[in-house]
This record gives C-alpha cells, sequence and structure tokens, in this order.
C-alpha cells in the first residue's frame, strides 16, 4: 500500500519569547524531517512537505490540495508558540485526517506542566512535590522546607529555561529565580523538589491497550561537571559544545534489578495513558532517595530524529528507522476517522 503522506511542519527561526539561544532547539527539525522523507520513500510511499503557517485556514487549504491519506504532524510550534502543535492536532481532527502521535488534548495538557501534573496524580503517578508561584513573592505551600527545588517554566518544553541555575537551595535564591523565569518566560513557575536520583528516559509506542515501553535509556551524569547539579539543562539537550552536553549522554540503563525495571516501566505506561498520549511517546522518570520511579516529564512530541532517543530506543528492541516510522504511521491509520483511512 503506497500512500500520500503529508509531512506537516513549521520552521520557526526563533522562539516567541525566551532567549535567542531557544532556536537551537528549533533547528534540529530539519534533520529530523529530511530522514523522514527518506523513510517514507523507502517504505514505498509518497512523501509531500507542507508548511504549516500560523494562518491555520491557509494551511488546511494548502493541505487538502494534495489530498493527503496521511498526516506526519511534525509541527512544534506556531510563530514560536508551542501550543501551536495542539492547534494544528486539532485542526487534522476538525478535517477528519489521519495524524500522527497524540491527540489536540494531550499535547495541551503536556505542555501546560501543572495541569499535567494533576492529571498525572489522578491518574496514580507518583511526582516529586510541586507547586506553582506566579510571582516571586507568591505564598509557599504548607509542606515547604529546606533542601533543593528546581524552578522551571511552568508552560515550556525542551529544556526551555532549565539552567544550572534554577537548582536553587536558600529560599532567597528560589524567589530570584521565580523572578527570573516569569519575566523572561511571561508564565508561571513550577518549583519542585529536586530529585537527585538516576534519571531515566522510557520511550514508549503504540496507543490505548496496545500501547508499549521500548528499552529504557538512562542519563549517564559521571562526566557532569564537578560540584553541579545533575540535570538536563539547556546546554544539556542543545548545545553540543557545552560541557553540560558531554556530561549527559543518555544510553542504555544497565544493572537494572529486574524488579526496579519493571517498576520505571509500569510508571512510564501509567504516565502515558494518564495524559492520553498515543502513537509514540517518551517519559522522563528520576528515582528518589528510596528508589521509587517519579515521574519528571511526559513528552507526546519527542524528537523523532534517527539519532534521538526514540530511534535508538526502537534499534534496540531491533525495529530499524523505517520500521519506526512504519509502526507510527499504522497507529495512525488505524485510529483514524473512518473517512481517512480509506486507501
Ligand atoms: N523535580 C526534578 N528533580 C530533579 N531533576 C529534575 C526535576 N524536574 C526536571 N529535572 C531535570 O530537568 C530536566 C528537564 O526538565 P523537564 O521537566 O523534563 O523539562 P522539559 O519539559 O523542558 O524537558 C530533566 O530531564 C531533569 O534532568
Ligand atoms: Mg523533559
Amino acid at each position: 500500500m503506497s500512500l500520500r503522506v503529508v509531512i506537516l511542519a513549521s520552521r520557526d527561526e526563533a522562539l516567541a519569547h525566551g532567549s535567542a539561544q531557544d532556536a537551537l532547539a528549533v533547528q534540529a527539525l530539519d534533520t529530523q524531517l529530511d530522514a523522514l522523507e527518506r523513510a517514507l520513500v523507502e517504505l514505498g510511499h509518497v512523501p509531500l512537505r507542507v508548511e504549516a503557517e500560523p494562518d491555520l485556514a491557509r494551511t488546511a487549504h494548502t493541505l487538502l490540495a494534495r489530498r493527503p491519506e496521511l498526516v506526519f504532524h511534525c509541527v512544534e510550534s506556531l510563530e514560536g508558540d508551542a501550543r501551536g502543535e495542539a492547534l494544528v492536532a486539532d485542526m487534522l481532527a476538525r478535517l477528519e485526517l489521519a495524524c500522527t502521535g497524540s491527540p489536540a488534548r494531550a499535547l495541551a495538557d503536556a505542555l501546560q506542566k501543572p495541569r499535567a501534573r494533576a492529571l498525572l496524580e489522578a491518574g496514580g503517578v507518583a511526582l516529586p512535590r510541586g507547586f506553582v508561584l506566579e510571582h516571586e513573592q507568591g505564598a509557599l505551600p504548607a509542606w515547604y522546607g529546606p533542601g533543593r527545588y528546581l524552578v522551571k517554566p511552568a508552560h515550556e518544553d525542551a529544556s526551555h529555561g532549565i539552567e544550572l541555575e534554577s537548582v536553587v537551595s536558600t529560599l532567597g535564591a528560589l524567589r530570584a529565580r521565580v523572578r527570573h523565569v516569569c519575566r523572561t518566560y511571561a508564565q508561571p513557575a513550577l518549583v519542585e523538589e529536586f530529585i537527585e536520583g538516576r534519571e531515566f528516559n522510557v520511550s514508549l509506542l503504540g496507543s490505548g491497550d496496545g500501547a508499549r515501553v521500548l528499552p529504557l535509556a538512562e542519563i549517564d551524569f559521571r562526566e557532569f561537571p564537578a560540584g553541579q547539579p545533575r540535570l538536563v539543562t539547556y546546554a544539556a539537550k542543545w548545545i553540543e559544545s557545552s560541557a553540560e552536553y558531554r556530561g549527559s549522554p543518555s544510553v542504555p540503563a544497565q544493572d537494572l534489578e529486574p524488579q526496579l525495571e519493571s517498576r520505571i516501566r509500569e510508571a512510564a505506561l501509567r504516565a502515558y495513558r494518564a495524559l492520553g498520549l498515543a502513537g509514540y511517546g517518551r517519559v522522563d522518570l528520576r528515582l528518589d532517595a528510596h528508589g521509587r520511579p517519579l515521574v519528571l516529564d511526559v513528552n507526546p512530541n519527542p524528537d523523532l530524529s534517527p539519532d534521538a532517543g526514540l530511534a535508538r530506543a526502537a534499534q534496540r528492541e531491533g525495529l530499524s528507522y523505517a520500521r519506526l516510522v512504519d509502526t507510527i504511521l499504522h497507529d495512525a491509520l488505524e485510529r483514524a476517522p473512518a473517512r481517512a483511512a480509506r486507501g
């Protein structure tokens, strides 16, 4: 079966807010789109690229003119605003087009960290304790006490606004960092207990009852700059020349007791379902002092490049990049509205 597959993406030069460096995250998309196109050709499909414009009516018009049988949803933002990815998924659903990845609702919920936390808690997923501050003088919860905390923007992803300085251990530093986050990112700050334990990235594929966990990856912090809090900062994720990047490779998880491994897999799957992810996704967790996995982040739209975590995890299960793309594509077709599913 050969399908006309539209690869829908947007090439924002910079994000609407945040630092200029944030544009680096956007450039990585190009590599991903080229690889995806090659994989689709290899699978016998006909890839067509369409640029998603902020004017969604125009985007819909361009898209429909191509008569796609499937849309590969690769839009990460519109005019630099990450909420665009959910708007695009919503548009595709209204057009009754088969579309890869998570539905609009999950994409939107995951981006609102406080909302995602509430949904995860309701789904029985263990999380670090946390609270939201709208401004630096905001009230602290009754349980607040001395310790290390991480201050992050409440509505960002891709490590935007996460730096070594995000980890604070005094109330003064906490409030100063909240001020910085609120000013730079024009949004509230989410403050979480800083969990010191091992960090795992869990990639998942499939939807509903068919969702499954791929082999686990772990961040290897052994070469991380000495004396610094260990976390995947913006530099660690995107700036290849930085010591933080070199000091935080994601590697296959090793030496995991089977019991611990199944607790991690179970927590990731529960989180994936609690937020209603579909198709593919990644859940980041850390172990607390008791070895209990706590979910830090649920990513419905992780990097699909051949060298990124999801593809590497799939590879370890024997799924080549093309087969991974094929799996995501078939998942989308199975969930597609009847009209679009007709070949
Ligand atoms: N509560 C926490 N305790 C310790 N480290 C954390 C915590 N939350 C996030 N981190 C670190 O910060 C990184 C990025 O945070 P995350 O919430 O995943 O943001 P993003 O959505 O931008 O990826 C994580 O990969 C992890 O290294
Ligand atoms: Mg993350």
